[in-house]
């Protein structure tokens, strides 16, 4: 079937086509009825020109044909005399295969606020914005895909249910299929080995320990997929429900971690620029001015490293301007990394070496007995991007951790045989898919990146 986008692309060469498609505005005038008709294969509307004698049939689909209705328009394409389309539809007939009553439709030519299409999720992708948005994600998607495969990573599928807390933050949503309503009928201690899994299970927050099994047999590997967190922060930020991308390289320190990191990004975003160019104008435009510049400037710069002990150094120094007063042992806010990558570094930046305290379980302790080997990538407006760290692949030193933030040993038997049988040292990062969507389309909330956002007291659709 013929795309809008195919269309646009071809020649103007009077050949006749039917096009179907959805009714963006309709413009009347004395002599003709202007109809632009979008079916999601571009960012361009198709403008299709009926005259103003086209006859009583015409006339009468005519006056369905309004904002949200499909049709289907027959015609012959013309080059078109207006500004900005190279061609146009000369239109002789018209069918409104679906219609969208005005008084009803909620989707108008007005422009609407994103607070208020959060609210028809259902609709928005039908607006420009989010077309571009659902576009732009496919596209990043595929990116993701394409730079791992062309380096010989092999795709990990990681499962969604665990028994094991990956970052140890206790942020899980449980899954179960215990009656709870009988339960608390009862009272009484729950006997989780009635559960369906026989123990206390969970949505995974990260494919990592699993993906670093893989890694451990075939070297380069990563795991894209949803990912669970029940943080109960209300921010632009934040999601219940995200996708998460994970490579894990086995005979690899953190230096290669982040030399990758930086790779993917950048080639991330030269994606973005080069293969989104229809959609990330309209961004450029009317979401984040100057986000070419600033995107095209970044795949071409360097990423400003600093050790987390330096970077505190720097916000102390300047620790009038945060709400949050920042010392040596506290979790950089956001704030704080947005200081360091906008005023700072006006760039990206990678943090390294935080206080074990503040990371997860299975970061690689350095020598100091203080900071661990991890990795945080952060960018202007955004904050953090990226997390990653190279893995603790000593055994000793791995269960002594286990043991000392008090975890369940028992619950991380087969991660820690991985150290017990041709261990090595290996490392990995994740990249929150949405935080990615938000930097190369300059969307504020995360909430507007992902087709059905999940936060706190959010689930519909
Ligand atoms: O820093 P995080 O928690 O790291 C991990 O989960 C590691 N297991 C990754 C690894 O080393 N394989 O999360 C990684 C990234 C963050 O940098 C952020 O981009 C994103 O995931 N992220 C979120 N995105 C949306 N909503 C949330 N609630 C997020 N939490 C983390
Ligand atoms: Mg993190």
């Amino acid at each position: 079937m013929t795309s809008v986008r195919e269309l646009i692309g071809s020649r103007a060469d009077g050949r006749r086509v039917v096009i179907k498609a959805w009714v963006r505005t309709k413009r009347e005038t004395k002599n003709a009825t202007f109809l632009e008709i979008n079916d999601g294969s571009c960012f361009s509307n198709l403008q299709c020109v009926f005259d103003g004698d086209a006859g009583a049939g015409i006339a009468t689909a005519m006056e369905k044909a309004t904002t949200g209705a499909s049709v289907a328009v027959g015609g012959t394409l013309v080059e078109s005399p207006a500004a900005g389309q190279p061609v146009e539809l000369k239109a002789d007939s018209l069918e409104v295969i679906g219609v969208a009553p005005v008084d009803s439709y909620p989707l108008q030519k007005k422009a609407h606020s994103l607070e208020f299409l959060r609210g028809i999720a259902h609709l928005r992708p039908r607006t420009n914005t989010f077309g571009a948005i659902a576009r732009m994600r496919n596209q990043m998607a595929f990116a993701v895909h394409s730079f791992f495969q062309e380096r010989g990573f092999n795709y990990v599928h990681t499962p969604i249910i665990t028994a094991s807390d990956c970052e140890g933050a206790g942020e899980m949503f449980q899954a179960t299929t215990l009656d709870l309503d009988a339960l608390a009928k009862n009272g009484g201690p729950v006997d989780y080995s009635k559960d369906f899994f026989g123990k206390k299970s969970y949505l995974s927050v990260s494919g990592q320990l699993n993906v670093e099994t893989y890694c451990m047999a075939l070297g380069k590997v990563y795991t894209f997929g949803p990912t669970f967190r029940a943080e109960n922060s209300n921010t632009t930020r934040h999601l219940a429900e995200f996708w998460m991308i994970e490579p894990e390289i086995a005979f690899a320190e953190l230096p290669d971690n982040m030399a990758l990191a930086e790779e993917f990004v950048k080639y991330l975003l030269s994606w973005a620029l080069d293969r989104c160019r229809e959609d990330i104008e309209f961004f450029d435009k009317r979401v984040q001015p100057g986000l070419i510049a600033m995107l095209e400037s970044v795949r071409s710069s360097r990423f400003a490293h600093m050790t987390y002990t330096d970077a505190v150094k720097e916000l102390v120094a300047h620790e009038e301007i945060f709400e949050f007063k920042p010392y040596w042992g506290c979790d950089l806010q956001t704030e704080h990394e947005r200081y360091l990558s906008e005023t700072i570094v006006k760039g990206p930046v990678i943090v390294t070496d935080y206080p074990k305290e503040i990371k997860a379980f299975y970061m690689r302790l350095n020598d100091d007995g203080k900071t661990v080997r991890a990795m945080d990538v952060l960018v202007p407006i955004i904050g953090e991007i990226i997390g990653g760290s190279e893995r603790e692949y000593r055994y000793d030193v791995l269960l002594a951790r286990i043991r000392e933030l008090g975890l369940d040993e028992k619950a991380y038997w087969w991660y820690l045989d991985l150290r017990r049988f041709g261990t090595a040292p290996h490392a990995g990062f994740g990249l929150g898919f949405e935080r990615l969507m938000r930097y190369v389309t300059g969307i504020e909330n995360i909430r507007d990146v992902i087709p059905f956002p999940r936060a706190v007291k959010q689930a519909e659709f």
